[in-house]
């Protein structure tokens, strides 16, 4: 089964407009020059998503956000609709970040609710799941992930619409990577679980991404698995070398 890999770039909480301009028009400029078989996204900050997406527009870079709320507009203070985010340009959404649901206490019930929101906008969703190390170290990985997979699956799910990024939360901006057999062994357990879920060959086209410390020196070896399907990546997608060099492993 051949999946078209996809490299996202996670800002989180970084960069002042004429920083986060400059780093999209690199990866845009360098996309225009070189076209790669990988799909590219970056989800900037909310406050950037338009300016960037209006400043990449036609390099075939793709702009996402990295939450939304799951009613399409109304009284949430603060908050950013998933209509919103399509109309600012973007076509992707990260949601259930483990630093969101950490900072905000989002659950799988709330990050399925914004995932369905999200499909219903024309976005594309890319729901994150992971473990811990406590999970991890009490043995309890796969039924985590497993747990988190079917909580936050968005009804009406499918390949063309809903990405999973497998992100073990110790392997976060700690630099300490996955392995490739514990990556692997994560992403295999995710798409069988989605088989049973959607069926086998619906599970069979979903790309399932890598998050946590991918850099250009780790990254060909991840992408290289079987059930590994691109990366979602957030300090090295902050440099347009790093990132343009992760992008160039995926082919
Ligand atoms: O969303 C991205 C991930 O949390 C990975 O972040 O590459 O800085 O470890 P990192």
């Amino acid at each position: 089964m051949s999946r078209r890999p996809l490299i996202a770039g996670n800002w989180k909480m970084n960069g002042l407009k004429a920083d986060g301009l400059a780093l999209a028009k690199g990866v845009a400029e360098k996309l225009k020059a070189d076209k790669l078989a990988c799909e590219m996204l970056v989800c900037p900050p909310f406050l950037l998503v338009a300016a960037v997406a209006e400043a990449v527009a036609g390099s075939g870079l793709a702009v996402g956000g990295q939450d939304c709320h799951a009613k399409v507009s109304g009284a949430h203070t603060g908050d950013t609709s998933p209509v919103m985010l399509k109309d600012a340009g973007a076509s992707y959404v990260i949601l259930g970040h483990s630093e969101r649901r950490t900072d905000h206490g989002e659950t799988d019930a709330g990050v399925k609710a914004k995932a369905e929101a999200a499909l219903a906008a024309g976005l594309s969703a890319i729901v994150c799941i992971g473990e811990t190390l406590a999970q991890r170290d009490a043995g309890q990985t796969l039924d985590v992930n497993k747990s988190q997979l079917r909580g936050s699956w968005p009804e009406g799910g499918n390949a063309a619409n809903t990405v999973i990024a497998y992100e073990p939360v110790w392997a976060i901006g700690t630099g300490r990577v996955a392995t490739p057999e514990q990556a692997q062994e994560v992403h295999a357990a995710i798409r069988a679980e989605l088989a049973a879920m959607i069926g086998a060959e619906e599970a069979a086209k979903v790309r399932i991404l890598y998050g946590g410390s991918m850099k250009p020196d780790n990254a060909a070896q991840l992408l290289a698995l079987a059930d590994v399907d691109g990366g979602l990546i957030g300090g090295a997608a902050l440099k347009a070398d790093d990132f343009w060099a992760i992008a160039k492993a995926a082919g």
